[in-house]
């Protein structure tokens, strides 16, 4: 009661003084450090800020949420559920604009944020499946920092939120995916590594890194792992995602559609999540409050708000007409399953008479928004961030930031093909370079999707002219290429030149959100131009690949007169100077494949709305990902050359592991391959080994750069699963390292693994550590190391 009356009072007194002056202009006056809870402005509103317990910094956010809530009308609270919250003048409170992205640089897709003249422009990073492709922990990590440093400096301009819905860590399970280009690959391990990188890279606050009291920790800004679950088809032969069912088993589920997701909140903290558009076994994530509620905020705990698709409510209700739903219906559902925020206008239109329909409480909706101010709070919304205070347009696009743009494309571009050591090339001997493709003097079609305005581009065009004389010709109109009315001019480039390189790919036109493929190859005559160019050619031709996605392109990798190939993603604003670094050999590749490149026939042999990882026999489709694909590939995962021979050895390593099990811990079965040896305690369930032992598998690789330049080696360590069993992943990949050695240099690199490491989800969806000699893999092909670790229990 008291509280309603101090409310009145409040409402009164402000709703004559917002008359004179608009609250908009709240926090226009804080140039360096803007803030909701400022007494100033609070004053020249009429309002005493002490009062307003939610501004009261020895109060717990907690308290202050709540507070905060608690003075609001329901028909104030229903207006901030949407990603566009009106904010309540009366209480001091602004209007917030919830979307921004940054998922590779600050991009300006959402409204909360926007370049003008005052920041024309912010570093654009690589594509996510580029930099994904470097293994390069600590890059992710420092892309992440330096994204968010130029976000808080643009917010203190007014010119970005506080809260980006990046990064996408779906799993890539089908080449077909438009967006590919936005994720860090196939292997559910790896992507969950980038996401809690590139998470604590934008979130995290030196030293305050973890918290007590994760509700309380400040962060530089918020992250958002999207999107949750099971999502990755965008438009295939009339399917499409708003329609789509996912029928998903609870093996796939656990095993890679959740785990990325798993890491990004248990490790990375990160401070919200994404449901997706898709229905995941006929119900919509949105609406299911087993993996809202239930998973994400239980489970893995998030501490922090989850977020709509942008207008999956209206989905549910018009496009899927989930359990005939009205609209009410459907707010009713999603705010019941633990969705906080609507990006869109859902909520702010039909929680109200939801309400008065009597399908909701008051109390979802406090709920979800105490979530939503907690969040605020933690990112100095309300009472600022000296920390960052100082951040401005000096801070945005510095010759460091544009540097490491450039730097991140060059670790993570692979070289796929170096016949007869032809790269790198010697800037005094090829003088005259061809530069033909529909990426020759590419721009825009490098920063991909999900981007903002770049600082500044270098084409490839700029950065070859700076090392040789070059001759331009694109070969085709576009990426399109739908004739060859350009090819004879890109064949007499050719002719005339000491070296012709062709940059050729794919770009949004081909794949991208909304838009998925329907074959693995380059689009129209690009081939063509490809083959005529290198077999006019008298001097070497280096092919480059622009693409996310994987593109067939064995004809190349056959064709004797083509001698290189790099494949470099979508490469971000400073693409040209990475790939001149790398064809002049100032940088020695050392990216690798974050993706199998299949054969283009692989999308004839299964159908892209099936979900299931493993090959199903009875269908004739072949398994999915290096997990379970076991035919021909292009290229397979990891696969990616260097500059310089590496040779590795195994120096030490754990061998065995033993473990006496509790007598209350039971073994469970796994299916054995058929005459298989039958193990008496086939596998024991991975808690129960975690509760028992903190053993780890311990071992040192000796890597030696036996070559006479400087180079980068990925070291991708996999597990592969004892081969008594059936129906687990011929390997899987526990953990990874890149390092740098200068010539002749030898390093020792040590890994530890943990017991989960060990680990296979079975059929029934148990994390099970399977008994039997299972065997460490570290690297591909002839120069890997493999040994064994034999796993025993006994009672
Ligand atoms: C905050 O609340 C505490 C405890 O009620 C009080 O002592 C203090 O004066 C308040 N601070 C402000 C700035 O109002
Ligand atoms: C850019 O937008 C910000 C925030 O609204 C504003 O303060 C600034 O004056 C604008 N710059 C120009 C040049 O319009
Ligand atoms: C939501 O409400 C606004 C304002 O009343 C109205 O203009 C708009 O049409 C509504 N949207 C839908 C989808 O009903
Ligand atoms: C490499 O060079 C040698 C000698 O010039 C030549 O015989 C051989 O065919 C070349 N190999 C390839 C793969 O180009
Ligand atoms: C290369 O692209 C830039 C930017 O689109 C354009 O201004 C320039 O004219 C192009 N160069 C050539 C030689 O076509
Ligand atoms: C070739 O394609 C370009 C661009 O798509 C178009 O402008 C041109 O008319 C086409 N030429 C022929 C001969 O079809
Ligand atoms: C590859 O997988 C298919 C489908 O499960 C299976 O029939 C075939 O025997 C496997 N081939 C090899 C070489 O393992
Ligand atoms: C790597 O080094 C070891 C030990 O010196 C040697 O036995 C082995 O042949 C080398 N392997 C390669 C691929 O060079
Ligand atoms: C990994 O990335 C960091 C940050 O950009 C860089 O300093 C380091 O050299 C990279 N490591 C390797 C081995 O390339």
């Amino acid at each position: 009661m008291a509280v309603l009356k101090s409310l009145l009072i409040t409402f009164t007194l402000f709703a004559f003084s917002t008359a004179a002056r608009p609250v908009k202009k709240l926090s226009s006056s804080y140039k360096s450090d803007p803030h909701v809870c400022s007494a100033a402005q609070f004053a020249a509103h009429g309002l005493d800020i002490s009062k307003f317990i939610f501004c009261n910094q020895s109060f717990s956010y907690q308290v202050r949420a709540k507070d905060l809530v608690d003075r609001m009308t329901v028909e104030e609270k229903v207006q901030q559920l949407g990603d566009r919250s009106s904010g309540v003048p009366r209480l001091g409170l602004p209007h917030y604009k919830w979307w921004s992205e940054a998922l590779h640089g600050v991009a300006n897709t959402g409204p909360g944020t926007f370049f003008n003249a005052t920041i024309p422009g912010a570093t654009s990073f690589p594509n996510v499946i580029l930099s994904a492709a470097s293994f390069n922990e600590s890059l992710w990590n420092t892309l992440g920092q330096v994204v968010s440093t130029e976000a808080r400096a643009m917010y203190n301009l007014g010119m970005a939120g506080l809260t980006f819905w990046s990064p996408n860590i779906n799993v890539v399970r089908d080449p077909r995916w438009g967006r590919t280009l936005e994720t860090p690959g196939e292997d559910p391990f790896v992507v969950g590594r980038y996401a809690v990188n590139y998470v604590r890279g934008l979130q995290d606050v030196d030293g305050n890194e973890y918290s007590e009291d994760p509700n309380s920790r400040p962060l530089k800004v918020s992250s958002c792992c999207k999107h949750y679950a099971a999502y990755d088809l965008e438009d295939w032969l009339g399917v499409n995602r708003w329609t789509f069912d996912a029928k998903v088993t609870e093996q796939d589920m656990v095993e890679t559609f959740q785990r990325p997701f798993e890491m990004c909140v248990k490790d990375g903290d990160v401070s919200s999540v994404m449901c997706s558009f898709n229905n995941i076994n006929g119900i919509p994530p949105c609406a299911d409050a087993r993996l809202l509620s239930g998973t994400i905020r239980g489970d893995w705990n998030l501490h922090g708000y989850i977020v709509s698709d942008c207008d999956s409510i209206e989905t549910i209700w018009k496009s899927q007409k989930w359990l005939h739903d009205t609209k009410e219906d459907a707010v009713a559902q999603v705010l019941k399953a633990g969705l906080d925020l609507d990006c869109g206008i859902y909520y702010t239109n039909y929680t109200m008479p939801s309400l008065n329909q009597g399908k909701v409480r008051e109390s979802d909706i406090d709920k979800a928004l105490i979530n939503l101010y907690i969040l605020l709070m933690r990112v100095g919304w309300f009472d600022g961030s000296p920390t960052y205070a100082s951040l401005g347009k000096d801070d945005v696009c510095t010759k460091e930031n544009m540097e490491l743009a450039a730097d991140a494309a060059r670790q993570g571009i692979v070289l796929l093909k170096n016949d007869n050591h032809t790269l790198p090339l010697h800037s005094n001997i090829y003088k005259k370079l061809a530069l033909v493709g529909p990426h020759a003097n590419a721009t825009t079609a490098m920063i991909g999707n999900y981007a903002g305005i770049p600082c500044k581009y270098v084409s490839p065009l700029d950065a070859f002219s700076k090392d040789a004389d070059v001759i331009y010709a694109m070969g085709c109109a576009n990426v399109k290429c739908k004739n060859e009315t350009f090819v004879f001019e890109a064949m007499e480039a050719a002719k005339n030149a000491d070296a012709t390189i062709i940059i050729s790919g794919l770009d949004l036109s081909i794949e991208g959100e909304g838009t998925d493929r329907t074959d693995l190859l380059l689009p129209g005559y690009q081939t063509d131009l490809i083959n005529r160019v290198a077999d006019i050619a008298t001097t070497p031709v280096i092919l480059v690949i622009f693409s996310g996605g994987v593109v067939d392109i064995a004809f190349a990798k056959n064709n004797k007169k083509i001698k290189a190939i790099i494949w470099a993603g979508y490469p971000g604003e400073g693409g040209g100077t990475a790939i001149a670094d790398i064809i002049f050999g100032r940088y020695n590749p050392g990216g690798r494949l974050p993706l199998t490149w299949y054969q283009a026939n692989y999308v004839d042999q299964v159908p892209m709305t099936s979900m299931k990882l493993r090959p199903d026999d009875n269908l004739g489709y072949p398994g999915r990902t290096y997990k379970f694909f076991n035919g021909s590939t292009v290229y397979p995962f990891g696969y990616g050359l260097s500059y310089t021979p590496f040779n590795t050895t195994l120096v030490s390593a754990k061998k065995s592991l033993d473990v006496k099990l509790r007598k209350y811990q039971s073994c469970h079965d796994l299916q054995s391959v058929p005459d298989g040896y039958l193990n008496p305690c086939p596998a024991v369930l991975v808690d129960d080994l975690i509760s028992i032992t903190n053993e780890k598998i311990d071992f040192e690789i000796l890597v030696h750069n036996s070559g006479c330049k400087k180079g980068n080696l990925v070291l991708i360590v996999y597990e592969v699963p004892p081969n008594e069993y059936q129906g687990l992943p011929s390997k899987q990949v526990v953990g990874f390292k890149r390092v740098s050695l200068m010539a002749g240099e030898k390093q020792s690199v040590k890994f530890e693994l943990d017991v989960k490491s060990l680990s296979v989800v079975s059929d029934s969806a148990y994390l099970l550590v399977p008994s039997g000699e299972h065997m460490i893999q570290v690297g591909d092909g002839n120069g890997a190391v493999i040994f064994p670790v034999n796993v025993n229990f006994y009672y």
